[in-house]
Formats: C-alpha cells, structure tokens, sequence
C-alpha cells in the first residue's frame, strides 16, 4: 500500500488505448465499496465512454482539458438527501477510485466541479448536469478522468514527506 501511495501521481495525457469491461467493473466496484457516513452511500457514479461527450465535459471548465483523449471518466454523485456529509463519502469515492486505476496500472486525474464556474453566470456542475442529463436533485462534485498513461512523473520519495505537519500528544510538540 505504501508503494503504490508513493507511485500515486495525477495523470492528465492518456494513450488512445480503452480500458476493457472488465476493468471498468473492477473500478465501479472498488468506488462502490467505499466507506460511507453511518452506512449511507449518497454517491452514484456515471461512466461516460463516449468521445463526443468526453469532449463536451473537457470544457466544464480551466483545468478539465484532460478529459478530452481520456478513455473514460467516472462522474461521481451525490444525492444530498441521502446524508447531510455527501462532500465527505464523494471524496473518500473518488480518493478510492484514483487509488484503484493506479494499482491497474491506469492513470487518473480527480476533476474538482463542486464551488468551480463553467462561465461567470453557470457553474461547472450545472453545466456537467446538462450534458449527462442529471437530474436536478444530484450533486456533481467532482469527475474522475481515466485512461492508460502517456506521462510518466516521479515517484515521491521520503523527502516529500513532511512531519512538520505532525505532532504528538499536544499541538506543536512534535514526535
Ligand atoms: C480536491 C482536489 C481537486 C482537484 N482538482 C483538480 C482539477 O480540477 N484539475 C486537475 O487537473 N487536477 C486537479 N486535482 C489534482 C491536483 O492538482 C494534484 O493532486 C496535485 O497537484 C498534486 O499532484 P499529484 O496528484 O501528482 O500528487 C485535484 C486534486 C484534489 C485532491
């Protein structure tokens, strides 16, 4: 597990290689193993494989550009009614599936929708919302882009960790 934590990279160049079915069951049901707030499981997850659409989501807005030449992404929802910590299970969902495509040997790249603008006067999510016909109740916080790799980027190593960040027993005492 600490191998593939210091691997972990985001990958945002994908070959044109698509990932089979098998795969892709095998990503859905690591996301849908996810721990959730008392049990819950508000997220739901919709995977767009089609070029057209890829290129429509690439443009939610700065900084999704990578979806366009991605094989897949996975856009996760959350339904707010099912728990009032949706923002936490989403992203514990997507942390999971990030970490899932890189012990497969994929790339991926977390897409962050929720607080973010497609335009001045629409945000991303209701511009995601748009494309994918979700309804309205869903929120769509973030998306998942995924695709075997065309970059390859440093592993880190023990120097990025930094246990400034860490104390013991009492704040600002360190171990
Ligand atoms: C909450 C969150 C939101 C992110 N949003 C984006 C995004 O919208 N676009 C993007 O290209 N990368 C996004 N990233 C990826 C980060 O930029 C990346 O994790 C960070 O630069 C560290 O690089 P690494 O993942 O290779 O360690 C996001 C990551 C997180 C955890």
């Amino acid at each position: 597990m600490l191998d593939l934590l210091y691997k972990r990279r985001s990958i945002r160049k994908y070959t044109e290689t698509k990932i089979n079915p098998e795969t892709v069951k095998i990503l859905l049901q690591a996301a849908l193993l996810s721990p959730s707030s008392r049990g819950f499981k508000p997220c739901q997850f919709l995977v767009v494989d089609d070029p057209k659409l890829l290129s429509q989501l690439a443009s939610a807005k700065k900084g999704a550009g990578h979806l366009k030449g991605a094989a897949l992404a996975v856009v996760i929802l959350a339904d707010p009614e099912r728990s009032d910590v949706w923002v936490e299970d989403a992203a514990i969902a997507a942390t999971i599936l990030h970490l899932m495509a890189e012990s497969l040997g994929l790339g991926s790249c977390w897409i962050q929708l929720r607080k973010r603008q497609h335009t001045d006067t629409e945000a991303a999510e209701d511009y995601v919302r748009g494309i994918l016909a979700i309804p309205e109740k869903l929120k769509v916080p973030i998306i998942m882009a995924l695709g075997y790799p065309a970059e390859s980027k440093s592993p880190y190593t023990e120097k990025n960790i930094n246990y400034e960040n860490v104390y013991s027993n009492t704040y600002g005492v360190h171990l």
